[in-house]
């Protein structure tokens, strides 16, 4: 691939803690909402659960020596909240924090940026019990928490994320409830949706005042661009409710703007707003997070739920195992956006890729060649807006594992590394020698 990226592309890969971690009741973890949710009949394919998935918190320094093999320049990972402060308020866990502690460390010596995100969804059982997110002292227990994590790894950890798709957080865990912890109330999501972006504003206060390194901070969202399946007026508004609901929720006020006040009318319910939160909340961040995995074409749905538009596949496109659209034009579109429409500076692709019905040749290998496929057309995409200007500075594979894909559980397979469940074997697949490759050849030429 002849990409213009610039020297200093970042080239990574990602997981997050429960997805991989196992180790659940291990060195004081307490559970979180998705141990508990994983408890509800029915709530995952399978009835799957992150009990062990990679058993990563034993097996780690195997997974290093594995994104050393290939290459990589970055690594980003969570912090388990659980493992941290496992009643989500107060009393540290030492073994918890020492965890991540070694694998700072270790992630330096082999030469790896370590990315930090303080919270990939597992929020401490605890502090469920007393409202979870739509309880405004939420926020203020993440940001303790984030300035115990600051301070701990602070001084050797310069990048960050706040917090990972506060959407699939507010929307999918509190108005459609197909993921942790299962509520389905507009009135709920909204408010854990206003908190948490508090504790994204709080939480970028505590790494600055607690961090010993200057810190290189950025909230992560996920986006999908947004196109009306008809020219008719009803699709098109509709079109603009699924952008608002998507897309400008996050990005608005995190940018200085408030709150979209036609989406604020389409709810029907005013965000929970006290004092200075959207200062709070807008506070100045080092870069744009940006998880990619799929457009939307968008039909009116006045029966449906908030935002009363919903999801129409796309003919004949072709789709990962997830059902999700392969269009990686929508991923230079969504730079585009944040460069054009928020004045984005720097912008780190966080998360990108796909699930597949990867099959284990009888040597053993996996020849995903559909994955290779799809990293491609991404990194071609990405390359193509950063030869447009676009202040790319670095992309993270999802995932560096097979892992346990939250409701549709261990089925999906989004690695670069196959994990085998039974014997936790780990093999490197044909997408993740390809990856490494593109590395190397990047690196040669730089
Ligand atoms: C994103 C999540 C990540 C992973 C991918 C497939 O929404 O951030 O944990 O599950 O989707």
């Amino acid at each position: 691939m002849n990409t213009p990226l610039p020297k200093d592309f970042l080239w990574g890969a990602a997981t997050a803690a429960y997805q991989i971690e196992g180790a659940v009741d291990v060195d004081g973890r307490l559970p979180s909402i998705w141990d508990d949710f994983c408890r509800v009949p029915g709530a995952i394919d399978n009835g799957d659960d992150g009990d062990v998935v990679c058993d990563h918190y034993r097996r780690w320094p195997e997974d290093l020596a594995i994104m050393k093999s290939l290459g990589l320049d970055a690594y980003r990972f969570s912090v388990a909240w659980p493992r941290v402060i496992p009643t989500g308020r107060g009393e540290i866990n030492p073994l918890g924090i020492d965890f991540y502690d070694r694998l700072v460390d270790a992630v330096l010596e082999a030469g790896i940026r370590p990315f930090v995100t303080l919270y990939h969804w597992d929020l401490p059982s605890a502090l469920q019990d007393r409202g979870g997110w739509p309880a405004r002292d939420t926020a203020y227990a993440f940001a303790e928490y984030a300035a115990v994590v600051a301070a701990r790894l602070g001084d050797r950890v310069a990048d960050w994320n706040t917090l990972n798709e506060p959407l699939c957080s507010g929307w999918i865990g509190h108005l459609e409830g197909r993921f942790a912890p299962g509520v389905k109330d507009l009135k709920q999501a909204v408010d854990a949706s206003h908190h948490l972006l508090l504790a994204h504003g709080l939480g970028v206060q505590a790494i600055r005042a607690n961090a010993e390194l200057p810190a290189n901070i950025g909230l992560v969202t996920n986006l999908s661009g947004i196109e009306a399946a008809s020219d008719r007026d009803e699709d098109v508004q509709a079109a603009r409710r699924m952008d608002g609901h998507v897309n400008r929720w996050w990005l608005d006020p995190s940018n200085g703007r408030g709150y979209p006040a036609d989406m604020v009318e389409v709810y029907g319910v005013e965000p929970p707003v006290i004092g200075n939160d959207l200062e709070v909340i807008s506070a100045p961040c080092d870069y744009h997070g940006l998880n990619y995995y799929f457009r939307q074409i968008i039909e009116n749905d006045p029966a449906g739920p908030a935002p009363f538009a919903r999801q129409v596949p796309v003919e004949g496109a072709a789709t990962t195992a997830m059902g999700w659209e392969i269009y990686g034009q929508g991923l230079a579109d969504l730079i585009h956006r944040l460069t054009d429409d928020y004045g984005a500076q720097a912008i780190y692709i966080t998360e990108s890729g796909a699930a597949f019905d990867d099959k284990v040749a009888e040597d053993g290998s996996v020849q995903d060649l559909d994955r290779i496929a799809y990293l491609e057309e991404h990194l071609s995409a990405v390359a193509g807006a950063v030869e447009d200007g676009a202040p790319v500075k670095g992309y993270f594979a999802w995932s560096l594992l097979d892992n346990f894909e939250w409701a549709n559980g261990l089925d999906k397979r989004f690695g670069l590394v196959r994990v085998d469940y039974e014997t936790q074997a780990r093999t490197i697949k044909a997408s993740g020698h390809r990856y490494a490759d593109i590395i190397a050849e990047h690196r040669s030429r730089a």
